[in-house]
Parts: structure tokens; sequence; C-alpha cells
């Protein structure tokens, strides 16, 4: 069956638990997703969280985030991960599609994302995409 990928719009007790199996397996230091936490992704107007089914099973997710700045309207993909076993099957690639392409209808300039060099298969669906490395230092200031 083919990969369906969908805006989330409401919150529920079996998507946080979805959600919960997905965010370890990118990050081991990720804290546990509470209900409202979620909400707050989906209830934001900058930041709209994609997922990823097949045959009615949650297989990933995604989050795009698009902001207005002096600039130009600009996005940001964030908690980007398919689960394990679903891995290899078109999940990821048709999770990033669909994010270019809501970025596209709301006119954005750019889509930057950031990936650490050890996450080669993230590499690799990337530039099939068609990212490139922008030369740039990427800083974080955490509070
Ligand atoms: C990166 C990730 C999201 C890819 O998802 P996926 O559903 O497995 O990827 P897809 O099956 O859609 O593959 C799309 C493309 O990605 C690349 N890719 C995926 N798996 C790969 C692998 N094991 N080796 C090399 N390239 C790979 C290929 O370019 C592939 O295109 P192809 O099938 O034409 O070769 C997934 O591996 C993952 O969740 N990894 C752990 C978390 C992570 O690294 N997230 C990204 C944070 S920036």
């Amino acid at each position: 069956m083919s990969v369906e990928v969908s805006v989330v719009t409401e919150v529920t007790d079996e998507l946080v638990g979805h959600l919960n199996r997905l965010l370890p397996q990118l990050s081991s230091s990720a804290s546990v997703l509470t209900n409202e936490a979620v909400r707050d992704v989906v209830e934001s107007d900058a930041s709209t969280l994609l997922v990823a089914t097949r045959d009615g099973a949650l297989i990933g997710m995604l989050t795009l985030v698009v902001f207005a700045i002096p600039s130009g309207r600009r996005a940001w993909i964030e908690d980007v991960v398919v689960d394990e076993s679903a891995r290899g099957t078109g999940a990821g690639e048709a999770l990033t599609r669909a994010a270019i392409d809501l970025a596209r209808r709301r006119s954005v300039r750019s889509v930057d994302l950031t990936s650490r060099a050890a996450r080669v298969e993230a590499h690799a669906l990337y530039q099939k995409l068609g990212f490139v490395t922008r030369e740039t230092n990427v800083y974080r200031f955490t509070l």
C-alpha cells in the first residue's frame, strides 16, 4: 500500500502515543510528549505537523514551520522521523515532498533544515529532493 501524508488537526491519546514511539528514534534526549505539548504544535499558526500512514498505521512525522521576516516568508523543516520498521519504503520522501508542497502553496521563498553529518540516510533524502548545502554556521543559544 502507498504512503498517505496528512496534516494533524486533532490531538488524541492514540496520536500522542504514536508520536512518543517515534520521537526517541530521532533523539534519545527528547522528553516524553504530553497531549498539551502536541496541541501546542497543532494549534500554532506557524507549525504544521504532518504524519505519514500506511494501512492506517502511523509510520512517520515531520513538522513544517513557516514564518515571515523582512527578507520574505521562509520555512524550516524539523523533527523528521520514520519508524525503524518502515524505513526505506518512501515515507520520509513523501513527508518531505508534502512539506515542500505546503511551503510552496504558502508562498515561501526557501525551506531550510539542519541535519547532523552522521545522518547519512537523511542527507541522501534531502539531496535527492533538491536541498543544497548552505555555507553558513548554525548557532544555538540554549535557554
Ligand atoms: C531519514 C529518514 C527520515 C528517511 O526516511 P525513509 O522513509 O526511510 O526514506 P525513504 O524510504 O522515503 O527514502 C527516500 C530517499 O532517502 C534516501 N535514503 C533512505 N534510506 C536510505 C539508506 N538507508 N541509505 C541511503 N539513502 C537512503 C534515498 O535517497 C531514498 O531514495 P531512493 O529510495 O530513491 O534511494 C529515516 O531514515 C529516519 O527516520 N532516520 C532517523 C531519524 C533521522 O535521521 N531524521 C532526519 C533528521 S534531519
